[in-house]
């Protein structure tokens, strides 16, 4: 059993996600206390595409976001680069569109998608700022983003809980859920690692993603950032 460090090297990444595959959404839902499936149809309103838009579903993992909008009849492609992952994914949904790939380099035309969405992804990625001008690459011109990720939560009492949550609670009952607790370990340091809702904001913009807004959900656990490609400049 292995884990990644906070240096996010791709291939610890990779064989880390590869290794909690098939338990990966059982312990996500037991984690969250079922909140994920919330969260998860949070992102798709946020992501305001419609039947036959053609959407990127970036470190889609197993593809249970990528599922849940095919299902409402949208083009998605789902790429990841564990190969782990999408195996899990495509022998629970045949039907979907998987495509191995590198965040940080897409194999993708320019301008070839409608919206981008990243859930619990961007964290993980070694350069998440090349990653967010990949997805900026590949999305046409007013084109949409949606980045769901774990964030800081505002009410400083719940950040306490949610902070002993993270340190003490999750390793305990990642234990009994996955094939993989080190990974778990990961997951909490990578969260608390990870820039509030305000740092991501400006890391959006700076890739030269505009009109960055967010939506925080239980709390500030999650936030939901949206933004929107610029009309008529390429990037
Ligand atoms: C926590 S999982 C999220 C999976 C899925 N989006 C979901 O909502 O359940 C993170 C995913 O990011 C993928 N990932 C991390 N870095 C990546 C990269 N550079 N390129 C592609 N996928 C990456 C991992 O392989 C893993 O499947």
């Amino acid at each position: 059993m292995s884990r990644a460090s906070l240096d996010k090297d791709p291939t610890e990444v990779k064989g880390m996600f590869d290794e909690v595959a098939e338990r990966y959404d059982l312990t996500n839902d037991i984690l969250t206390f079922g909140q994920v499936r919330i969260w998860r149809a949070a992102s798709r309103s946020a992501l305001g595409v419609s039947p036959g838009d053609r959407v990127l579903d970036l470190a889609a993992g197993t593809g249970t976001s990528s599922a849940d909008l095919a299902d409402r009849g949208i083009d998605v492609v789902a790429c990841d680069f564990s190969t782990g992952m999408m195996s899990v994914g495509k022998s629970r949904r045949p039907d979907l569109a998987f495509v191995a790939g590198d965040a940080t380099r897409l194999p993708f035309a320019d301008a070839s998608f409608d919206a981008v969405t990243i859930s619990y992804g961007l964290r993980n990625v070694v350069d998440h700022g090349s990653a967010l001008a990949e997805m900026l690459r590949v999305v046409r011109p007013g084109g949409r983003l949606v980045v769901s990720e774990f964030s800081t939560p505002t009410w400083a009492p719940w950040r306490a809980t949610y902070n002993f949550f993270l340190g003490q609670v999750l390793p305990r009952v990642a234990k009994l859920s996955s094939s993989n607790n080190p990974a778990y370990g990961y997951l909490s340091e990578s969260i608390k690692d990870w820039p509030d809702q305000e740092g991501l904001a400006a890391d959006i913009r700076a890739a030269g993603w505009r009109n960055v807004q967010h939506r925080n959900l239980a709390g500030g656990i999650v936030a939901i950032h949206r933004a929107r490609r610029p009309e008529g400049e390429s990037a």
